[in-house]
């Protein structure tokens, strides 16, 4: 795979997957513009890959407001002539409650960020694509496919966004825009330490759920993702690949 002339876009590029997916686009020689909310470990990660050689900005944004998303695909189609892949990662895991009681702020949030922020930058995203092509991947989650217990925002927003990337891709293929989605198993980032922080007996039985035994690494995430951007996945749209170890299975 090579991206020298391509531009990328990674929303949630400051952390996890996100940041090591922004690593993997720049490693194969495309620009990418790194969004976040957290603007300390964005500029951080921004920095890190202009200091080996790539071109890189770091741009601010609540995927949660539709204004800061306009802002940030203005403000990258500013500095880079193009968008060809877009990477929709920003995502929270929100309370783990079970249903009835499921705090109605926690779902509020869950969604706005990881359904309405995926909805929100998928438009402008397709707007500026069209007329040149490109491929766009939805981070999703095995939450995507099946329930997890106590996490009903988080499933419902992961479902949600396997919906939408099949809408979009049947929508924009005459674009010639690829949509997929990726559905990562538990992951070794920031997001799963509140789950797993010294409490070994919880790691084993997520781990005995996993035939492979172990979590997925950021790097396995990134990997899939930045082939679902490249020709090497020409006929590929519209699906949801499963990256878990086995878990689905
Ligand atoms: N880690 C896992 O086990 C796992 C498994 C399946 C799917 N995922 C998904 O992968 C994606 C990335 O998660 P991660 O594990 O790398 O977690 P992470 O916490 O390391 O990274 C998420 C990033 O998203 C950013 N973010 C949060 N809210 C935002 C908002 N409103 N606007 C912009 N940025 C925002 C955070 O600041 C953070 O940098 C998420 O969509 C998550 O649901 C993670």
């Amino acid at each position: 795979m090579n991206f020298e002339g391509k531009v990328a876009l990674v929303t949630g590029g400051a952390s996890g997957i996100g940041r090591a997916t922004a690593r993997r686009f720049a490693e194969l020689g495309a620009s990418v513009v790194i969004s976040d909310l957290d603007g300390q470990n964005g500029s951080a990660a921004a920095a890190e890959l202009r200091a080996r050689g790539a071109r890189c900005i770091f741009v601010g944004c609540d995927v949660s407001d539709p204004r800061q998303v306009v802002h940030l695909l203005d403000l990258a189609l500013s500095f880079f002539p193009r968008l060809d892949f877009a990477v929709n990662n920003a995502g929270i895991g929100g309370p783990w409650e079970p249903l009835q009681t499921y705090p109605h702020e926690g779902w509020d949030s869950v969604l706005a960020v990881n359904l309405t922020g995926v909805f929100y930058c998928m438009q402008q995203e397709i707007k500026r694509m069209i007329g040149n092509g490109g491929a766009i991947v939805n981070v999703a989650s095995i939450a995507g496919k099946r329930g997890l217990p106590y996490q009903a925002a988080y499933t419902a927003s992961k479902h949600a966004v396997i919906g939408l990337t099949r809408v979009s891709a049947q929508e924009v293929a005459r674009h010639d825009i690829r949509v997929n989605a990726v559905c990562p198993a538990y992951t070794d980032t920031p997001l799963i330490t509140p789950l797993i922080a010294g409490n070994s007996r919880r790691v084993e039985k997520m781990l005995e759920r996993i035939p492979m035994r172990r979590f997925g690494q950021p790097s396995d995430i990134a990997e899939a993702i930045v082939w679902l951007c490249s020709d090497e996945s020409s006929f590929v749209t519209g699906q949801a690949v499963n990256l878990d170890g086995g878990m689905t299975a």
